[in-house]
């Protein structure tokens, strides 16, 4: 079957008796064992049937062979984190959404004994350079949060393969509709099913999806334990709206196209992070690992008052933290997605006050385009 097919019917094991085409919502925390023998669920937090309906999904069209709902994005990259003990060593992008990096640095690192390093991983020589014999993991976000920075999956996985270290691949910006880590080579794919798998900024949700049974079999024993897992509302909630990605994410990408090539025209505008621009020097990795350009854009203003003026004037564009839904949003990493990122290393990193990141939604691109227009009319 192919994606859009998976994304409505690869688990075809809800079907209830009168012929639903919604598959029941089991609300059930415990469930009735009929012998003395366990049944296949017991109790919600190790297994729920609409849960696993779910997560039957996510691996099918990640091409993986199990996957693990969890209440948050955050909820799902905490539990993967448990796989390492006190010593390890981890290599990471140096661009990652910032809750990932305050995770890594402030819990991870300063409380749980694991030591990182962040490097440019699109120059995968400053990674094989950093491995020791400590190092357990790669993490990548590709593309980045919030500068859109791509790495190649297959290169960085073969050095991972050389090594025996595990690669994590943070693919919540591509959604699998795009992008599926694990086919290059990765063995565990992170999302924030809040963005573009649920879609419509209704739910909180978080993917682990991996291929190798020994790393599931882990995965879930950390998830049942830790106990932060995806409630059956919320499980049926992302289903619905993974019912829809494709068609969600053709109409976002035909839509960021137009306006990152708009925005890259206007005088105002000063740097445009898109990855479906043709002369970025990654291009040709995305050509190779990805389906799509998505529906993320950054883009940096000539001063920090238009950036503000942009901000305060957008109508149908929300000045709103996250992505991936139908609405548009526009965020100001510098206040929102990164502000505990330290002043100094959102400088060095173009996080600064002119900086801005869209998710583009399913509006009429015209009216999207006009509205940015309309909310710096007076400047341009
Ligand atoms: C790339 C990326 N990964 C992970 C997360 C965390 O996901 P959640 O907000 O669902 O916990 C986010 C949130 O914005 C994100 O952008």
């Amino acid at each position: 079957m192919k994606i859009e097919t998976l994304c409505l019917h690869a688990d075809q094991n809800l079907k209830d008796e009168w012929g639903s085409i919604t598959e029941p919502v089991y609300l059930s925390a415990t469930f009735v064992h009929s012998s003395t023998s366990i049944s296949t669920y017991s109790y919600s937090r190790l297994s729920n049937p609409t849960r696993k309906h779910l997560e039957n999904t996510v691996a099918a069209i990640e091409y993986g062979s199990e996957a693990f709902a969890f209440s948050s994005g955050m909820a799902a990259l905490s539990t993967v984190m448990k796989l390492f003990s006190v010593g390890s060593h981890i290599i990471a992008s140096n661009d990652l959404y910032g809750g990932s990096l305050r995770l890594f640095r402030n819990v991870n690192a300063q409380l749980e004994g694991l030591s990182f390093d962040f490097v440019d991983t699109f120059n995968t020589d400053n990674i094989e350079k950093l491995i020791n014999a400590n190092t357990k993991a790669i993490y990548l976000e590709t593309p980045s949060n919030p500068l859109l920075l791509v790495t190649d999956i297959a290169e960085v996985a073969s050095i991972a393969k050389k090594n025996n270290l595990l690669l994590i691949v943070d693919n919540t910006f591509l959604s699998p509709y795009l992008q599926n880590p694990l086919s290059h080579g990765a063995d565990i794919v992170i999302h924030s099913g809040t963005k573009y798998l649920s879609g419509h900024n209704d739910v909180l949700a978080g993917f682990a999806v991996v291929k190798d049974p020994s790393i599931a079999e882990k995965i879930a024993y950390y998830s049942k334990t830790i106990g932060a897992c995806l409630s059956p509302f919320d499980s049926f909630l992302v289903e619905r709206g993974i019912k829809t990605l494709p068609i969600r994410m053709d109409r976002i990408c035909e839509n960021a196209k137009k306006i990152a090539y708009w925005l890259r025209d206007q005088p105002f505008v000063t740097k445009v992070n898109y990855i479906g621009f043709s002369d970025r020097k990654d291009y040709p990795i995305t050509l190779r690992q990805s389906r799509g350009f998505g529906g993320m854009i950054s883009f940096e203003l000539s001063s920090a008052r238009l950036a503000r003026k942009l901000l305060e004037g957008v109508r149908l564009f929300q000045y709103a933290e996250s992505l991936g839904g139908v609405d548009s949003l526009v965020t100001y990493p510098m206040a929102q997605t990164h502000a505990d990122l330290p002043e100094k290393e959102r400088e060095l990193r173009g996080i600064n006050d002119r900086f801005l990141r869209i998710s583009v939604g399913l509006e009429n691109v015209e009216d999207l385009i006009e509205d940015l227009r309309q909310a710096i009319e007076n400047e341009i």
